[in-house]
């Protein structure tokens, strides 16, 4: 055979070949093997446990979310989910252990910009994120970033009186409905128009029920100053104001577009302080019409309603759930770096949960006190609608819909005819003008309407 393949090139080939191609696949064949061995796959997360609400009484918790309410799954290099990540870890028992009895460190990795304690006291502390890298971020992004984790701030103008009753005889000593409304310091007309109109605090009668209700008004204000770009200075006229109506409350923080979302959570804690006997709460903007006597029949409806169903089911500790208005599905974020609503994928990433949009939207005090209990899981978010949306997400609630909430107005050709706003609670948007002539308008509305 040697003697033969050296004087015979082609035979060498013919019987080398079949021998490397068997060896080819001798060493792929390994090779698969080897890989299929050192491969596991990665860990399935199996979910066995809904952590319990707030609320540690059955009878008061919500209604409980089909799956895990919130996505266990790390998005990585998306700031906020990062860090809410880690507080859902810090506050999962199962994931934490149990942390009365050993001396463990909580399984989560929580990097030490998440304590517990910077969530509470931010006036003195430096509140910064100092381990992250926000170079990439837009600056307004990075002014919210750098005081994410402060969300108390002192009051500069309270007032503690709003819900007491000062008369007794009217036998109405709660609010049937306390109206928040977003204002700046400069949008005086805004504020007049309103308490002219809509916003008028005291008895108001509803539409159609003639049934009356105590409304108190007040508007919630930051600071706007030489820090929020140049102002003129509006501080001893804003005091007037306040001397005359008495309805300003004022906080010590930035009026700026990514910080509406602590107005929520100051107002959650004024209320709970001040004002807990109220019974419903509007939060609106202050360039929004409502029509308060017909919200006070919606309202009354409602009340009525779980006042029936609570006798109905002998229940004294049942609470009122109520959360609603123009509810938007699945949104997206906004990736367009040049509108007001941008949010980059360096900070958020997914869908935004289901939220009321922006003009209005009422709940039941109640709620209030439950979104404020866990708006403590919930990291601050720039935009205040989608903030709430993720407080009742949170909850396993989600708002309710409401077709009288018109947050992207009537048709054009409709909005100078009074009968549309028939079955309106609320359209956005209106100048102050425009609220006086449409509530005098609405005053006297034809009855063929
Ligand atoms: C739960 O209800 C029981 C009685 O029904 C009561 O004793 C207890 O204080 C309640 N706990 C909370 C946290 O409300
Ligand atoms: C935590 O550990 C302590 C002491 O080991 C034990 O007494 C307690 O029951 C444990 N708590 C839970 C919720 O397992
Ligand atoms: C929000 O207000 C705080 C306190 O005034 C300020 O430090 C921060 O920069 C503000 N955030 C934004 C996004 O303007
Ligand atoms: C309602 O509940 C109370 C105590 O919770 C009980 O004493 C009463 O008998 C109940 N009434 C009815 C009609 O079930």
């Amino acid at each position: 055979m040697g003697r033969c393949c050296k004087c015979n090139g082609r035979l060498l080939c013919m019987c080398l070949l079949p021998c490397m191609m068997t060896g080819h696949l001798l060493i792929y064949v390994m090779v698969s093997i080897f890989v299929t061995m050192s491969y596991t796959p990665p860990p399935k997360i199996v979910i066995h446990y809904i952590a319990p609400g707030i609320s540690v009484n059955t009878s008061t918790l919500a209604s409980h979310p089909l799956g895990p309410f919130w996505n266990l799954r790390l998005e990585d290099s998306a700031l906020w989910n990062h860090l809410q990540h880690a507080l859902d870890r810090l506050h999962n028992p199962v994931l934490r252990g149990n942390t009365t009895g050993v001396q463990r460190k909580p399984k989560a990795k929580v990097s030490s910009e998440i304590k517990d304690e910077s969530l509470s006291d931010c006036v003195s502390c430096k509140c910064s994120v100092p381990q992250l890298d926000l170079s990439s971020l837009p600056e307004q992004m990075k002014a919210f970033v750098w005081s994410m984790h402060c969300r108390k701030y002192p009051l500069l103008i309270n007032q503690p009186n709003t819900c007491k009753s000062n008369d007794k005889n009217l036998g109405l000593d709660s609010p049937m409905l306390i109206m928040a409304i977003k204002s700046q310091v400069g949008n005086f007309e805004n504020r007049q128009a309103i308490r002219e109109t809509w916003g008028r605090s005291g008895l108001v009668t509803g539409e159609a029920s003639k049934k009356s209700g105590l409304v108190r008004t007040v508007f919630l204000l930051g600071r706007q100053d030489s820090s929020t770009g140049p102002h003129p200075d509006l501080k001893n006229l804003l005091e007037l104001e306040n001397q005359k109506y008495g309805d300003i409350l004022q906080w010590d923080f930035r009026d700026t577009f990514f910080n509406l979302t602590l107005k929520d959570l100051l107002f959650w804690h004024w209320l709970q302080q001040h004002c807990h006997n109220a019974i419903f709460v509007f939060k609106g903007d202050d360039d929004v019409f409502v029509r308060t006597g017909a919200l006070l029949d919606y309202l009354h409806k409602q009340w009525d309603e779980h006042n029936l169903m609570r006798v109905r089911t002998n229940d004294s500790k049942r609470t009122l759930d109520l959360f609603v208005g123009d509810v938007i599905n699945n949104a997206m974020p906004n990736r367009e770096p040049s509108t007001k609503y941008y949010i980059p994928e360096h900070f958020f990433k997914g869908v935004y949960p289901p939220y009321a949009g922006g003009g209005g939207v009422v709940y039941s005090i109640s709620l209030a006190m439950r979104l404020k209990d866990v708006s403590e899981r919930v990291h601050l978010f720039p935009i205040d609608d989608v903030y709430l949306g993720m407080c009742l997400h949170k909850l396993g609630l989600s708002p309710g819909h409401h077709p009288g909430f018109l947050t992207f107005d009537l048709p054009e050709t409709d909005r100078g005819n009074p009968c549309a706003y028939k079955s309106v609670l609320l359209v956005h948007r209106r100048t102050p003008k425009e609220m006086l002539t449409l509530w005098k308008q609405l005053q006297s509305l034809p009855r063929r309407c």
